[in-house]
């Protein structure tokens, strides 16, 4: 159990004695974290088991001046601050806090306690109210904890990952508790993961957020069993609560993920399109598959093998049968463009005296979880009789990243670890029992024994922890590539994620579009479905929809069930191929912006496939059914039918207007249109103001494009765009070895400026020359650059000025004059 440690629990409990000591070194110290102990006391009056909570004393923390931290203490048999979800060092942040009357305030917020009540209320500094009335109440049975608050009208609450049903969850209840959940449907909870963390949103867009971090099991009901009324509660504790402070989503989003981590910036690679199968069989069935991709032309970057590519579908073993030299194999495809990925899942098979080394040196290692007898757990998964690696110890994890040594020295470029929710076959419960013993030694946890019941939602986070810290270990330059399967709050620090066992039908082509939006609002940008859905077999159409629309998802895989019928994408003959190609073409010429995007992200989290609120609050009022619309990054708009399967026309609103076609580049005349559906075309639109990198198109992400980088503006307010660029795959971007370049634009009646700020970092690119095209422009013009002319092509049906520049390294300017 975790608990807070007792040191900021001894403190002087009452504001006025800290409000008297506030010019002393300790007392200065003491009120960056006031207690709500005096306060939370008036909640005790209420119940004795409140009092228990008050006299062990709540306090409620100011990290930053924007999060709060309120532990929830609750019985537990042990002392102890730590978490895995929010590191040592971000726990022990603190921001000044100022005490009032009825709580405190810090630069940004006021907290006040309500006397009567005791229920929080937080506002801003000018007393605009955030959260009104947040109570705490122990109850009996089950739940130790229930937090109770309004839901006012219209509110919104989104996130909690990979949860089904629609983006927003009012309505709704939720369980966390990781499980396998092959073949679930729209309303299937729990499923995958437990990200215990949402975010209201208001309807003017004011937001903040709410994390619960509590690996144990948990629910959030949003108006569900009481109307208008929000209730979060957990079967133990102790826990955080965090309260997160906007005013926007994205300040929610960066706060969150400052909190429990960022996404590294993935291998250039990961964003190109992936091609899998459950599973193929042997060394010549993915050469022909490879083979069929590059004379199709269908620009793809990664092959994935899945279990069978294992001897007996034992983790870190290769058929050699099938498999024969994959040294050979990885060298083969890589020439051609290909990255290998192999599956690695966390069962070991129970494989006593069979010189299986995985078995043998993780009973060496004592590496295997135990019954509460002693004995070590062994059940039923893909091997047959498994064991199970504590990956809640340091030295487990460490083990299990070595494993991993010769399958990089075989030229595999990333890992998937599956079934680690974890998957247990032949059981009700789907996985193990809850008595099963974990033995924590790892970061600041004390050294103990642990229930899996505490330890089930973060138990695939830390195996993809121990992959990817394994991987970086072993190849100390290279960006590791994880995917994970189950994960909880902060896994997004060492692994991409799925969605798992999703099926092939029109719901999950919405559910799809619904899930990675809610994954990367909780801090899970790099999310992809199944492409034609895991189970069942996809229509030609729906397949080239799942296409289309997985062509702007974050992790563009196609992976299919064993026993369903193949869906690469040249199976339903060559019209279906030339649309789904034409998609795939997209995504590569686009690569330059998803990149730029990829790495917004990691610095601040921002997801990359977001809902239009993120960056347009009008959104949030628009009379137009967006479930099937996103933007990637803040530019590109996509707007899917939100009734893919049917031909009816469909609203499209673009919010604030001026929005641009993007297969055009011509400027939409409304901010509300009507789209008649056609297989061939997916709306895609481009926010005025969008300065948008483009790349000539290559057949992977490891060809160098040949000609110019495209620059595409499309002029409007706040015009800007940048440029990101790296080796893509290793860490020297830390160390400075990128391109980044601020591109803005600004318009009058008289014409254009485009100005290049000087460029920072030390990558030289790929690109010699710049070739710029001005959307939504007619007329004839004048380009000028460092005082001299430059040849220009008016297109006039296209609506459209085209000029070439020499790279811009040191940074400048570009005049357009009209004339
Ligand atoms: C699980 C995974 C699926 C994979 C299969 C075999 O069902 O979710 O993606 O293909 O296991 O490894």
């Amino acid at each position: 159990m975790r608990r807070l440690s007792p040191r900021p629990l001894t403190r002087p409990a009452s504001v006025g004695l800290l409000r008297k000591a506030g010019t002393t070194p300790y007392a200065r110290a003491m009120s960056r974290f006031l207690p709500l102990a005096s306060l939370l006391a008036l909640v005790a009056a209420s119940s004795s088991a409140q009092s228990t909570a008050a006299a062990k004393g709540l306090n409620v923390t100011a990290l930053t001046p924007t999060i709060l931290r309120i532990p929830l203490a609750t019985p537990g048999p042990s002392a102890e601050n730590s978490s895995w979800a929010v590191s040592a060092a971000v726990r022990a942040q603190r921001a000044p806090v100022t005490p009032t009357a009825d709580g405190f305030t810090t630069d940004a917020l006021q907290v006040a306690i309500d006397q009567k009540t005791g229920a929080l209320t937080l506002r801003d500094r000018s007393s605009r109210t955030i959260l009104a009335g947040l109570s705490l109440q122990r109850t009996a049975g089950q739940t130790v904890f229930t937090l109770r608050a309004p839901m006012p009208a219209g509110e919104r609450y989104v996130g909690l990952g990979d949860k089904t049903g629609g983006l927003d969850r009012r309505g709704s209840s939720f369980v966390n508790w990781n499980t396998d959940a092959y073949g679930f449907g729209t309303a299937t909870d729990p499923i995958y993961k437990s990200i215990p963390f949402f975010i209201a949103v208001g309807k003017d867009g004011a937001a903040y957020g709410v994390f619960l971090d509590d690996p144990q099991r948990s629910w959030f009901d949003f108006g569900h069993r009481e109307e208008n009324v929000l209730t979060i509660g957990a079967d133990a504790g102790p826990a955080d609560l965090y309260l997160i402070a906007g005013p926007t989503v994205a300040d929610v989003v960066r706060r969150y993920t400052d909190l429990t981590g960022k996404a590294p910036l993935p291998p250039r690679w990961a964003l190109g399109y992936q091609q899998s199968r459950y599973s193929y069989m042997s060394e010549a069935e993915l050469r022909t598959v490879a083979g069929r991709l590059r004379s199709e032309h269908i620009p793809t970057d990664v092959l994935w093998l899945d279990i069978d590519f294992q001897d007996r579908n034992r983790p870190f073993t290769v058929n050699r049968t099938t498999f024969p030299d994959m040294k050979r194999l990885t060298a083969d495809l890589g020439k051609d463009g290909f990255k290998l990925i192999t599956i690695t899942d966390l069962h070991i098979a129970h494989a006593p005296n069979q010189s299986y080394s995985p078995y043998d040196s993780g009973v060496a290692g004592d590496h295997f979880l135990k019954n509460p007898d002693g004995s070590t757990y062994v059940a039923p998964v893909w091997p047959g009789p498994s064991v199970f690696p504590d990956f809640t110890r340091a030295s487990t994890r460490r083990w299990w990243g070595d494993l991993y040594r010769p399958f990089l020295d075989d030229g595999v470029a990333g890992f998937w670890n599956d079934m680690n929710e974890p998957a247990i076959f032949d059981t009700p419960t789907k996985t193990m029992p809850l008595d099963t013993r974990h033995r924590i030694d790892s970061d600041d946890f004390a050294a103990r024994t642990a229930t899996h019941a505490e330890i089930h939602n973060v138990y695939g986070m830390e195996n993809s922890r121990a992959t990817y810290e394994g991987l970086l270990r072993l190849r100390p330059n290279s960006r590791p590539f994880v995917m994970t399967r189950a994960s909880y709050a902060g896994g997004q620090r060492y692994a991409v994620t799925w969605t798992g066992d999703n099926s092939a039908s029109w719901d999950h082509l919405r559910l799809m579009v619904q899930q990675l939006l809610n994954l990367g609002l909780s801090g899970f940008s790099w999310a992809g479905a199944d492409i034609g859905g895991f189970t069942g077999g996809p229509s030609p159409e729906l397949l080239t929809r799942f296409t289309q629309i997985g062509a702007f998802t974050p992790i563009f895989r196609n992976h299919s069930a064993k026993d369903t019928p193949r869906v690469e994408p040249w199976l339903d003959g060559p019209q279906q191929l030339a649309i789904r190609r034409r998609f795939i073409e997209e995504r590569y010429r686009l690569l330059p912006y998803f990149y730029a995007v990829a790495e917004q992200n990691s610095r601040t989290g921002d997801p990359v496939m977001r809902p239009l609120f993120y960056d347009f609050s009008k959104a949030l009022t628009a009379p137009c059914d967006q479930s099937m619309s996103f933007t990637v990054g803040r530019d590109l708009l996509v707007a899917a039918s939100p009734k893919p399967e049917s031909p009816q026309a469909y609203d499209i609103c673009l919010p604030g207007g001026g929005w641009y076609d993007y297969w055009t580049g011509k400027r939409v005349p409304a901010d509300k249109i009507s789209e008649t559906p056609a297989l061939e075309r997916l709306p895609v639109f481009v926010r005025p103001g969008a300065i948008l990198p483009r790349q000539p198109l290559t057949q992977s992400t490891a060809e160098v494009p040949s000609g110019p980088l495209e620059l595409h503006v499309y002029p409007g307010p706040d015009c800007a765009g940048t440029l990101y660029w790296d080796d893509g795959t290793s860490l020297d971007y830390r160390r400075r070895a990128f391109l980044r370049q601020a591109i803005r634009c600004s318009a009058d009646a008289s014409g254009l400026r485009l100005t290049f700020a000087p460029r920072d970092g030390s990558y030289r690119p790929w690109w010699r020359e710049l070739a710029v095209t001005v959307h939504g422009w007619t007329g004839a013009s004048r380009v000028e650059g460092a005082g001299r002319p430059i040849a220009a092509t008016a297109d006039g049906p296209g609506e459209a000025l085209r000029f070439i520049l020499p790279d811009q390294s040191r940074g400048g300017e570009v005049v357009i004059r009209r004339q």
